[in-house]
């Protein structure tokens, strides 16, 4: 399995290899690789030639320090992982800081229509900046064909596709379903970071987004947002940031059903330091 650190080398292997019309599918990533990533990888093996996946802890994209010193680094066993994949049909592109940033590390501002005000963008400043700047120079890097992106992060897959079409990139995004454990709770590299108590109750939150997507339709949407809000208040580990039934085409908050929209809950959860998000598709 080749690995670069430097975009010049990487750009040079992959022209050799779009020289042969070969199709390139990338996955961006942070690391830390789970079944989730894994099944993006797959899924991208499956429909091209050659795969990259990028791991790249992105500095502009953290609102929180203590988040980015302590995001699980895990170089070496995510690389085994991938070869349990393929062994040659996959380059890894691992560059440092300073490939991606030189030595202005600072995010770039885009208007993404919106989409950026709502939900994680109201509670992680510039997080969506950061998002859209290394996805921008990753495309800019790796010009693939098509680019994965799971559905756990739904608002940022909603962003990317929006980057592309205000930016006219020629890439093909590609959402792909949310990885669980046995337990339900969504697959996130964050997770290797959870103690164990923490680990127990996570659960709980996928368990309440199946409780909304049961209730909806029955109950109106402040009800079943009143009833999440009351359970995670009596929760002793949880701590709810936000809980919101979302249009999936403007994430902006229900206001009332139509037949004509498809909403989603989306959920934020502090579990000790540790942030977790999840979403359910309701209807
Ligand atoms: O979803 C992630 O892991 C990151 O936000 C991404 C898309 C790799 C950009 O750094």
């Amino acid at each position: 399995m080749k690995l670069f650190a430097k975009k010049s080398e990487i750009t040079a292997a992959l022209n050799h290899l779009k020289n042969k019309q070969l199709s390139v599918g990338l996955v961006p990533t942070m690391g830390a690789l789970h079944q989730g990533h894994l099944a993006l990888v797959q899924k991208a093996l499956n429909e091209n030639d050659v795969v990259v996946v990028s791991i790249f802890v992105n500095p502009t994209q953290f609102d929180n320090k203590d988040d980015l010193t302590n995001y699980p680094r895990t170089l070496d066993s995510d690389i085994a992982l991938l070869k349990t994949l393929s062994e040659d049909k996959i380059v890894v592109y691992a560059p440092t800081i300073q490939d991606i940033y030189q030595n202005d590390i600072v995010a770039q501002n885009f208007d993404f229509d919106g989409l950026e005000l709502e939900m994680e963008g109201k509670f992680r400043t510039g997080h969506f900046d950061g998002v859209g700047t290394i996805v921008k120079r990753l495309f800019d890097i790796i010009k693939p064909d098509r680019a994965y992106f799971g559905e756990k992060d739904y608002q940022q897959l909603a962003i990317i596709k929006k980057l592309v079409e205000k930016h006219h990139i020629p890439v093909t995004i590609i959402g792909c379903p949310i990885y669980r454990e046995a337990s339900g709770l969504a697959m996130s590299s964050r997770n290797t970071l959870l103690e164990q108590d923490y680990q127990n109750a996570a659960p709980f939150i996928y368990k309440t987004l199946l409780e909304a997507k049961n209730e909806f339709g029955t109950k109106s949407a402040d009800k079943i947002i009143e009833g999440v809000e009351k359970a995670f208040a009596n929760h002793d580990l949880l701590k709810l940031e936000y809980f919101t039934i979302a249009d999936i085409e403007t994430l902006k908050p229900i206001t009332k059903t139509t037949n004509k929209k498809t909403y989603r809950a989306f959920i934020a959860v502090y579990a000790g330091d540790i942030r977790l998000i999840d979403n359910i598709a309701l209807n």
